[in-house]
Parts: C-alpha cells; structure tokens; sequence
C-alpha cells in the first residue's frame, strides 16, 4: 500500500553491514567443538540486548513446529564438528531425526532451559517455560538473566487501590519459581537411557497466557485497546529487527511475527472475558479466527494433570507471551506515566526501535485491517506517505510533526460517537443539539461526510465500518471511543475527546498517539494537545450528564485540524 523509494541511507547500510558482520561473530562465537556428549544447543536466546543482532533476531523467529522438536533434542551423539549459530535450527538435521522420528520433550536427556526473549513490566516473552502444580518454573542456571518475578506476574487477584488488596497482588513462590536444571531434572525427570520418560509435556505453539482476572478483561476498551494492543505491539516487536529508517517506520507492510496459536485465560471463565455488548468475542474471532481459546477451567484441567502421587508432571511452553497487569504497573511507563498497561509493553519496543510502523500504526495493521476485512468494511485507500531520509530526532517520535509527512484522506468523514442515548455521561441536552447543527453546516460548507452515531443501535460490522472511514472522530470520553483502533492513519487522523471540565484520562489519548494519530481533551471552550496535555482527574461532574460543550471550539478545531493549522 504505501511504498518508499529512497536510497540507502548511511545509517541502514550501517545497520546491514553491523547485522552481517554481528552474525558472523555469533557463528564464531558459538561455533562447537567435536564431542561424545550431546549437542548443546543455546537455549538463551537474546538476553543481552534483545534484538540487536541480525543473528538473534533470526533466532527469535520460531522455526516451524517439526524443526523445533529438534531444539531440545541431545539425544543424538554426534563426532562431526557442528556450527551452532544463535539459531535454533540445526543448519541439517541429523539423519536420526527424521520426519517420523521426533525426539520430543518426554525422551529428551536434558529438559530445555528457560529463556527471555523480551521483557517489559508486566510482559514476557519466554522460550521454555514450565508449569506444574498452577506455579509457572523457570529452568535456569543463572538468575540472573532474569526479571524479577514481581515485574513479571502476581497472585492475579482484581486490583482496588487498598495496602492490603496492593500486598496481596504480590506474587509468591507458589505463582512463579525458578528451578536449577539438576532440581527440573529431579522433579520431572526419568532415566531417559533405561527407557523411562520424562514427565513433560510439551504444548506446542506459540501461546499468550494472561494471568489477569476478569475485571479488567470484560470491557471492550481494556480487552482490545489495552490487552491485545499490548499484545500486538510487544509480539510483533520481539520479531521485528530494529530500525529507523523512515521506510520501516512509516510502512504498514513488513514481514508478519510468527503466529499465536492459543490464549490462555488463566484467571477467567469464559464470561469472564466477554463484554456486554460482546465486541471482545466479535474482535477475538474476527481478527483471530483460528485461535484456541482456554479458560480457567483448561487452566485447571492442566493443573490437575500435573499432580501424579508423589511425583510431579509438567507441561512446557516452547514460546510463550507472559501477561500481567499488575506487574505492568509496577512499571514506570505504566504505573506512574499513563496507566496503561499496553503503554509498558509499546514504549519498550518503540525504544528498541523494534516497533515497524510506528508513525502508521504498522505494528497493528495486521489486526487492524483483518477487523476491516471481518466487518466488510471498504478498505481505506492511504496515499503514501512523502517521508524525508535522514530523520531528525522529532520524527523519532509519534507525534504530529511525524504524522505531517502522511497523506491526506480522500474523503473528510467526521464522525460523531453520541452518547446521549445511554445512561451516563451525556452534553447539556443543548450543547449537543447546537453541536450537531453546527457540525452539519460544516460539513456542508466544506463538502465532508458527517456521521452523528449512536453505536449502541448499529450491528458491530456499521460500527467498524464507520470507523474504517473516519478522519476526525469526536465524542464523549466512554467506550465508542475505543473504536479509534480502527481508524485509517492520514495527516489529518484525530480523536476530539470531551470531558467535564477538568476531567482527564489517558485511556483514549494514550492510544491514538500510539497509533500515530493526535488527540485533542476539550473542556467545553477550551482544547489541550500533546505534550501540553492535562493531568489525569476525575472531578464531580465527570460521570454526569451536563457536560458542557461550546459547539464553535469543536467546529473550529475540526477545521483548523483538517487545513493543517494545528
Ligand atoms: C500444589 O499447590 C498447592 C496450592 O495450590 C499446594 O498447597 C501444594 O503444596 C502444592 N504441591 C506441591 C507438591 O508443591
Ligand atoms: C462554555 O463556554 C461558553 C463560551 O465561552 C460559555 O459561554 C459558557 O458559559 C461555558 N459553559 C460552562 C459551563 O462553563
């Protein structure tokens, strides 16, 4: 869709040159000496600095699930020097391993150790982690390439702002633990040699595990636009090689992270995570349709396989995305900054330079336009973007400067999400009647499409389908709002969010900056802007049905948004 042609610049032929020659190093680095024993295979993958290299990237990439028996296969006794790269691919597979003769887990001499392959508060990418008895096991020799658990889970109870509830949500050794190989390797494991089994068991794929209970999960804006924002960013992350290059951070095409394969819910039952006006269920299938889907229940079906007598069983995870909103805000990006959780896991990878697409919304253009095509949405036409090769430290950022260089829409669609049919948090009657009469004389005046919606009498696809065209999309804080996601990003891209006076959250204003949009807070006359933004408040009158709006602000800052003026 959007194509850039511009020479290599110094600095990306800089980065190839550092990836090739960095890649070398790791063959050199890891190359293996002639031995009787097993083949060991690096199993610690890019805990130094995650994806720095060309050679840990690829590495980072789950090879396809026949390969990847072969990872944890040392069973094979080997005499022939062998290169083993930061890959988790043996360059040829040994004639033992053929197709119908997997070595899985349950055979293998030596229970692969855990590793991290990207870590922010509260999200975790592991290779290998265990859980047996409902506590999650880190295998390791070394702990400290590892997080801090408190950073990584916690107990998962709902969170209110109370010491006690605050001390409970602290994780203990029976949430998550570590292990030494030798204690993995008593507890699980069998004589391999005599014929026994190791008590492991691999579920395979690649798998998100959330940890949360259903309080936050049950609500639209929290499941799509916190959750699975975070989720997408910090996955599509984790594969992307790291970049600055105005192709890249401007492109909504790049390469696609390997694919999920299930979510678990531990914390949740399958009402849990479904929302009452059931756009979480419409959003799951329809951008992911065919992810498997576990509750507690599977969770503890799981557990309850793993008590065995005396003896212990567990289950592996080959790669698995960790998720906790506690330990997410325990985090200064989070915690103390936005208080979105998803902001932890995007600030993470945006400073990595691993988010592709930042300005673009590129990282979350495969779910986003899978949504489009699932609600038969027409698919937004995006003129190229006019990108500048060398950029400055500005357009390093989201920000308005950075969303100056995007095409404008071929239509103006303003759309209004009106929440005067529901039961709170409503304009003053009036101010919403001279709002829309306003809002229609403008779009006449200037021959742009106006849309006045009450989402909550559409079918979910109108309501997409709506927002898939929509430029300017102005409404009440609440969660129509959340429907920002599936707006098309253009220079003139912007959500209008009214408040109470006063009033402010990040929830929506977080999110359309992460996508590359602007967001405006308007307090009745009044408008303020990144990075003059208010402060989060909630004062009396927030959730009530006065709210105040002077209409000419609104108009005014529509077209000034529209003309480029601001
Ligand atoms: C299994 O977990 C329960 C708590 O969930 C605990 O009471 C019990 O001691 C654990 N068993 C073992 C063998 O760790
Ligand atoms: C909203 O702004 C208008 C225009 O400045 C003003 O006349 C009106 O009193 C304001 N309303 C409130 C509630 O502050």
């Amino acid at each position: 869709m959007m194509l850039f042609r511009h020479a290599l610049s110094r600095r990306d032929a800089f980065l190839i040159l550092l990836g090739a020659s960095s890649m070398h190093i790791w063959s050199l680095l890891f190359r293996q000496v002639p031995s009787e024993q097993s083949i060991v295979i690096n199993t610690h993958l890019m805990h130094d600095q995650p994806g720095t290299d060309q050679a840990a990237l690829k590495a980072a990439v789950p090879p396809p699930p026949q390969a990847y028996s072969a990872t944890f296969t040392n069973t094979i006794t080997t005499t022939t020097t062998r290169t083993v790269t930061r890959d988790l691919i043996p360059t040829t597979v040994p004639a033992v391993l053929s197709s119908d003769t997997r070595v899985s887990i349950d055979v293998s001499r030596e229970l692969p150790h855990t590793s991290i392959v990207a870590h922010a508060p509260g999200w975790t990418l592991f290779r290998n982690l265990y859980m047996s008895n409902g506590t999650l096991f880190v295998v390791t020799d070394d702990i400290s390439q590892f997080p801090e658990i408190r950073m990584m889970t916690s107990t998962g109870l709902a969170a209110v702002n109370t010491p006690e509830n605050i001390a409970a949500r602290e994780p203990t050794k029976e949430n998550m633990d570590f292990l030494t190989p030798e204690q993995a390797q008593t507890r699980w494991g069998g004589d391999v040699k005599k014929g026994e089994k190791n008590r492991v068991w691999s579920i395979e794929g690649n798998t998100l595990l959330f940890n949360d209970p259903s309080q936050f999960l049950r609500h639209y804006y929290h499941f799509v636009a916190e959750l699975f924002f975070g989720v997408q960013a910090f996955w599509h992350g984790a594969f992307s090689k790291p970049t600055s290059s105005p192709s890249d951070t401007y492109a909504l095409v790049h390469p696609s992270p390997p694919p999920v394969t299930r979510a678990i819910f531990t914390h949740s039952n399958a009402d849990g995570w479904r929302d009452g006006p059931g756009f979480n269920a419409y959003f799951l299938r329809g951008a992911f349709p065919s992810l498997t889907v576990e509750m507690q229940e599977d969770w503890d079906d799981r557990i309850a396989t793993t008590r065995i007598g005396t003896r212990d069983r567990a289950w592996h995870f080959p790669l698995v995305l960790l998720t906790d909103r506690s330990a997410a805000h325990r985090g200064t990006v989070c915690g103390s900054q936005t208080q979105r959780t998803a902001a932890e896991a995007w600030s993470y990878m945006k400073d990595h330079q691993q988010l592709q697409g930042m300005h673009v919304g590129g990282w979350w253009e495969p779910v986003r336009s899978a949504i489009w095509r699932f609600s038969g949405s027409q698919l937004p036409m995006l003129s190229a973007a006019s990108v500048v090769s060398s950029p400055n430290q500005e357009l390093m950022d989201v920000g308005v400067e950075a969303q100056k260089s995007l095409g404008m829409p071929e239509k103006v669609v303003v759309t209004y999400i009106s929440r005067q049919g529901v039961a709170r948090r409503k304009l003053i009657a009036e101010d919403h009647a001279v709002l829309v009469a306003g809002l229609k004389d403008m779009a006449d005046r200037r021959g742009w499409e106006l849309n006045v919606l009450q989402a909550e009498k559409m079918t979910k696809d109108e309501q997409v389908q709506a927002a898939a065209k929509t430029t300017i999309l102005l409404g009440v804080h609440g969660n129509g709002l959340t429907h920002l996601v599936w707006m098309p990003p253009t220079r003139a891209s912007t959500v209008i969010e009214m408040f109470y006076p006063e009033g402010f959250a990040h929830d929506y204003q977080w999110t359309t900056r992460a996508l590359g949009m602007s967001h405006f807070a308007v307090w009745n006359d009044t408008h303020r802007t990144y990075p003059n933004k208010p402060e989060v408040n909630y004062p009396e009158g927030f959730q009530g049905n006065e709210i105040p709006v002077y209409a000419p602000t609104i108009i005014q800052l529509i077209e000034d948004r529209v003309d480029g003026k601001i």
